[in-house]
């Protein structure tokens, strides 16, 4: 059974993008830029989608995007939280059926359907992987005065991004783990890292794109424009 599902998360503020509309609302290629990620997911191979919305938004992206656009995999639209990991863990609670689960940012709209069907293919062959990219600059580490205090060796230096795609019992039970524990909860950025540290279980590296970023403040959106150009031009 390789049945497999996403959980899309679309519950932050966008606080950093600085606009009055949550950023995954934005108009980004004349749509909301959740519809891109939610297009890409929709062609991908995945069988179900979870949509995970702010608290009193579901009723809103029902209508206004599930609806609206027709998407015919998302099986539940679901309420998230005031972090990522509440947003991660009660999308994993709403998914109906699966062997495997891809989380991603519904902030990335510039993801491809390739990446997700290979997110899906390491899931089933590691159980546990991330896609991410090799780090381009150089990264320094600064002391608490602002001096450069470490240079980390950049060959074995990734930025990570979304899908993060697991055997969905390994990230259950790995969130219900961090549930439990407030003192791990602090600092999660990624669900690799809680897969990592609640369960031991190693988590694949594999090469996504750098056009799929996450639009977190206001140049993204043009740069994200481009990309997207770019993607749909080629069909
Ligand atoms: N997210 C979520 N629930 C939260 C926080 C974030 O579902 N409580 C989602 C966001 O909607 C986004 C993804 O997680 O798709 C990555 O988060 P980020 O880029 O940090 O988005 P925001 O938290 O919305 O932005 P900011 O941190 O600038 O407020
Ligand atoms: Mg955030």
């Amino acid at each position: 059974m390789e049945r497999t599902a996403a959980v899309v998360l679309a519950a932050g503020k966008g606080s950093r993008m600085g606009s009055t509309i949550h950023k995954q609302y934005m108009e980004l290629c004349g749509k909301p830029l959740l519809y891109h990620t939610l297009r890409a997911f929709e062609e991908s191979s995945v069988d179900e989608i979870v949509l995970v919305t702010g608290p009193g938004e579901v009723p809103f992206c029902q209508n206004e995007i599930v609806d609206r656009y027709g998407f015919s995999k998302i099986s539940a639209v679901t309420e998230g939280g005031s972090e990522r990991y509440h947003s991660v863990y009660a999308g994993l609670k709403a998914v109906k059926d699966c062997a495997y689960v891809l989380i991603h940012d519904g902030a990335r709209p510039c993801v491809t359907k390739e990446i997700i069907d290979a997110s899906r293919t390491a899931a089933i062959t590691y159980g546990a992987c991330v896609v991410g990219m090799p780090v381009k600059d150089t990264i320094k580490i600064s002391d608490e005065n602002g001096y450069a205090a470490l240079t980390p060796d950049r060959t074995s230096l990734w930025q990570i991004q979304t899908p993060q795609a697991f055997r969905y019992d390994l990230v259950l039970r790995a969130y219900n783990r961090l549930m439990e524990s407030e003192s791990f909860q602090k600092g999660v950025t990624d669900d690799a890292m809680v897969v990592e540290t609640m369960t031991k279980e190693k988590v694949k590296l594999i090469q996504g794109d750098y056009t799929n970023i996450k639009v977190t403040t206001p140049e993204d959106l043009e740069i994200a424009s481009v990309f997207l150009n770019r993607i749909y031009g080629k069909k």
